[in-house]
């Protein structure tokens, strides 16, 4: 008996709004697959997490919380000045890898912020899986702790940090899957994929992981 099934397939002009004025948020969207896991809904997309109208974003932050490319940057650019000043006043230590640390949104249309920091791939021999894991079951706490029904992630680590795509796939929904069926919240998980092969990734190694799952269209 499989723990989770697929339940259907998001319709591509499914609005990401709430019914706030985020025009931009229109092109967030993509047909893609989501799965309900102990009454939770884990949903994979392509699109721009910075778009995300969710109580949480998670953020591929450096352990400086100094700001970045990749997707660091992009959230800090939507967000606005006001999201480094106060990392710079809440956390002037950084945050060690493998944790995560939580702001508000600023300007995002999230209302929070869990700044994660994920391993650099060295090969997979100095406990990459466990800090990638890490990072994530720390934003899910961290989104239980401050009562969100929903968060989006990003595929922390496999820019510029190098972890390869299909093991930081099963990384992140295996984590993901594992703290669902724990503590059964937050309702949303929403893994927001740039770019269509990592979509692709994520949603074969979710198909493997549920053997119910329809295969992406
Ligand atoms: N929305 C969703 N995903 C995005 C976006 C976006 N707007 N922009 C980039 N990505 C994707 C990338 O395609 C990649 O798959 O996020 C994933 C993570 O890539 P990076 O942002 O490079 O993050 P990471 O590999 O964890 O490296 C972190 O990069 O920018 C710096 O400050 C950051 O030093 C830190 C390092």
């Amino acid at each position: 008996m499989p723990r989770f099934r697929t339940v259907g397939t998001i319709p591509p002009s499914i609005a990401v709004t709430d019914g706030r004025p985020f025009p931009r948020c229109q092109v967030a969207f993509k047909p893609a697959m989501f799965v309900t896991h102990h009454n939770c809904r884990l949903e994979l997309l392509q699109g721009d997490l910075t778009l995300q109208a969710v109580d949480a974003i998670a953020n591929a932050a450096n352990p400086q919380l100094a700001g970045g490319g990749g997707v660091d940057g992009a959230i800090h650019r939507a967000a606005g000045p006001g999201l480094i000043a106060e990392t710079g006043r809440l956390y002037p230590d950084g945050c060690p890898t493998g944790s995560a640390v939580a702001t508000s949104g600023c300007r995002l249309p999230a209302r929070l912020v869990f700044h994660a920091v994920g391993p650099i791939w060295h090969g997979g021999n100095r406990g990459e899986p466990g800090l990638l894991a890490g990072a994530y079951r720390r934003c899910l706490e961290l989104a239980v702790e401050h009562d969100c029904q929903s968060v989006a992630f990003p595929a922390i680590s496999t820019g510029v940090y190098g972890y390869p795509k299909r093991e930081a796939a099963q990384v992140a929904l295996q984590t993901t899957l594992d703290f669902l069926r724990e503590f059964h919240r937050p309702a949303l998980v929403r893994f927001v994929l740039f770019d269509a092969g990592s979509l692709q990734i994520f949603g074969d190694v979710l198909s493997r992981l549920s053997p119910s799952t329809s295969p992406l269209r």
